[in-house]
């Protein structure tokens, strides 16, 4: 089984399932197959017409693009507000009464926000900002639960033209300091705490010690959500529904440059320091809406629930800007999806009618581990189209998610997308595309990507390697702030001239991307470069697996053997004969040089905060080394329970 010279990776798996949309989603889909014919005669002028027809200017622009390789300018000249386009205009064209975000809070009490509300609630709070002192371009932190005060505060800082930076509210207060420090940020905006797991989760304790270390903070704004008091320093903190609440509803929204920075949002690097992603306004709002539009076939009269956190970049385009700019109703969900059990996400999608769902693969998978009896029981029938994203979706987690959350008939769109790219860049058309389980099928309209080789040559059809993009997009990072060397280094050194993501893919015959997972988790065995999605799928594929992780460990033999770590369903019971099968399974699927040499069953996975498998972690515990950096570890006893057991790991 000699690898092709220019295989960068190789391609295993062969999933042939292929799903044809429906004839009657076909003839009302937003989407049509001659947008792609559009943005290929001439990108440039696909991106220019779609600027001039979907977003509110002030000024418009002169120049669509200006690209100096790394750094894109796009829309030049023109001027815009962000919060105009997500909310005045909706209003003032008569929609001020459509519900923006129907807000389900985990203890059960929820709260509707129109439009109208929503305006007012953004000029309330960027008048509160005003008060103390914020201006245009001055940085504002947000560290918050999953309420409704967290997109007015986002809208409140776009409204005023004061570019914010959320860390997600399960952060430490290191973390939070060390962004907070990194931007300069001169207000925090925060709560004392919300529920997750039906328990009261402390925020401002965090933030107290946070800002000890944090000399530009002047003040602090603290939404009351628990409701049983806090310390509050005199004059630096404010209660929100002080501040907030005595101000008037009128604030005019601030012209700003269409590459005015809009936000930054820290990847947490898993050894060096974060980099602060930054993103800009015309292009960002322009990608966002445009493909929350196409890919999620949003009609006027859909109830969309985004279910990740808008502390991470999917809230931030697609529960916040992409969405609101569309006028869309969506539903925003405090807490955890097994609180108080399992179905709390069935029956809200029951309760709202919730006709598009959009998710992440470890949240199926954990939906999958307890089976098909929590959905079942629901009446979800309103679905009619389903997303994921954040990581490779197996196969079987996508037909499951088909057959027991789609009722066999909602498309399913895979989105592949990064912090960095600010919008989804390869997902399937809902209405166009033919899908196949586990592929995000092809870039979307005006985006150029390709598979290299190592030495960043195309791979043919068939084969693996780097997932490149090879042309700028509105959305995309327009560097890491304060250190343009580091955005030049990281992303478009590798592969010169291309924008390396760090993610492997291959394409098949037919030119559908599949991803692989980040090019680090790349195991080589007897000079295989073997994708760890590809395993772990294959893993998943068999009917006990509810979710499967594999690393490569140090092998004298072979480079590197591979190790699986198996999380049954519900319905299994460990066993050596199981495992013995489930590697043969393997070996069944995609090939003997896959077959894991170890195999231990886990209650549970080392994931970071935002669902994804920490890899490293499982390395060092294969391997029997002392940990590496924990800090981005969701839960950290998971590691004990597995270390306590891999002594008995099956050879
Ligand atoms: C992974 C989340 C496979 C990928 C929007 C990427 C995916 C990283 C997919 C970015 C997908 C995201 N299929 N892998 N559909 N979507 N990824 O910055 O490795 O939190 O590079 O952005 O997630 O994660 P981030």
């Amino acid at each position: 089984m000699d690898a092709p010279r220019s295989a960068a990776i190789e391609n295993l798996m062969d999933e042939r399932r292929t799903f044809v949309p429906d004839p009657a989603f076909v003839a009302r889909a937003n989407a049509t197959a001659d947008l792609y014919a559009e943005a290929e005669r001439d990108y440039v002028a696909f991106w220019e017409r779609l600027a001039r027809e979907r977003i509110s200017w002030s000024k418009p622009f002169e120049t669509t693009l200006e690209w100096d390789l790394p750094f894109a300018k796009w829309f030049v000249g023109g001027e815009l507000n962000v919060a105009y386009n997500c909310l005045d205009r909706h209003v003032e064209a008569g929609r001020g009464d459509k519900v923006a975000y129907h807000w389900v809070g985990e203890p059960g009490e929820t709260r509707s926000l129109t439009y109208a509300d929503l305006l007012r609630e953004v000029g309330k709070a960027a008048n509160a900002l005003r008060e103390l002192g914020v201006e245009k371009g001055d940085r504002v932190a947000i560290y918050m639960p999953m309420i409704p005060e967290l997109p007015i505060a986002m809208l409140a800082c776009a409204r005023i033209g004061a570019p914010h930076t959320v860390v997600f509210g399960g952060f430490s207060a290191e973390a939070l300091s060390g962004r907070i420090n990194d931007c300069g940020a001169k207000v925090l905006i925060t709560a004392d705490g919300g529920y997750r797991r039906g328990k009261e989760v402390g925020l401002k304790h965090h933030a107290d010690e946070a800002m000890a270390s944090t000399p530009t903070i002047e003040h602090a704004i603290v939404v009351n959500r628990l409701g049983h008091g806090v310390h509050m320093v005199p004059f630096r903190d404010h209660w929100w529904h002080d501040l907030v609440g005595r101000q008037s509803a009128d604030c005019p929204p601030v012209a700003v440059d269409s590459e005015h920075m809009l936000y930054l949002l820290y990847t947490s690097g898993t050894t060096a320091k974060p980099k602060g992603i930054l993103h800009t306004t015309a292009g960002y709002l322009l990608g966002t809406s445009f493909t929350h539009e196409m890919i999620f076939d949003l009609k006027p009269d859909d109830v969309y629930w985004c279910a990740a956190d808008i502390g991470w970049v999917t809230g931030h385009s697609y529960i916040v800007y992409g969405p609101l700019a569309n006028g869309a109703t969506g539903v925003m969900y405090e807490g955890a999806p097994d609180t108080p059990s399992w179905d709390r996400w069935w029956q809200i999608v029951e309760d709202y009618k919730v006709s598009i769902l959009y998710m992440a693969p470890t949240a199926i998978r954990a939906f999958m581990k307890q089976g098909p009896q929590y959905p079942a029981a629901h009446d979800l029938s309103s679905l009619r189209v389903l997303g994921s994203v954040g990581e490779p979706i197996n196969p079987e987690a996508w037909l499951w998610y088909h057959e027991h959350v789609g009722r066999g008939a909602a498309p399913i769109v895979d989105t592949w997308w990064q912090t960095e790219t600010g919008m989804i860049l390869i997902s399937p058309l809902p209405g166009v595309t033919t899908t196949k389980p586990g592929s995000a099928t092809f870039p979307f309209p005006g985006i150029k990507a390709d598979v290299v080789d190592a030495d960043g040559v195309s791979v043919p059809l068939g084969g693996g390697g780097y997932l490149v993009l090879k042309q700028p997009w509105p959305a995309m990072l327009r560097g890491i702030y304060g250190d343009q060397e580091r955005y030049r280094e990281t992303y478009w050194s590798r592969f010169p001239g291309m924008y390396f993501a760090g993610d492997g893919a291959k394409r098949d015959e037919e030119g559908y991307y599949w991803l692989l997972g980040r090019v680090d988790d790349v195991m080589n065995v007897a000079g295989h470069r073997i994708s760890t999605t590809e395993v772990e799928s294959a893993l998943v594929d068999h009917r006990s697996v509810a979710e499967a992780a594999v690393v490569g460990v140090k092998d004298e033999v072979s480079g590197q053997a591979i190790y699986a770590f198996v999380i049954l369903k519900a319905s299994g019971e460990p066993s050596d004969a199981l495992a013995v099968q489930l590697r043969e399974h393997v070996a069944y699927v995609i090939g003997p040089i896959a077959r894991p040499k170890y195999l231990m069953f886990v209650p549970d996975l080392p994931k970071t905060r935002s669902g994804k498998i920490m890899r490293r972690l499982l390395r060092d515990i294969a391997e029997g080394r002392t940990l590496g950096d924990t800090t981005t570890l969701a839960d950290a006893t998971v590691v004990d329970t597995i270390r306590e057991n891999s002594g008995s790991a099956e050879e």
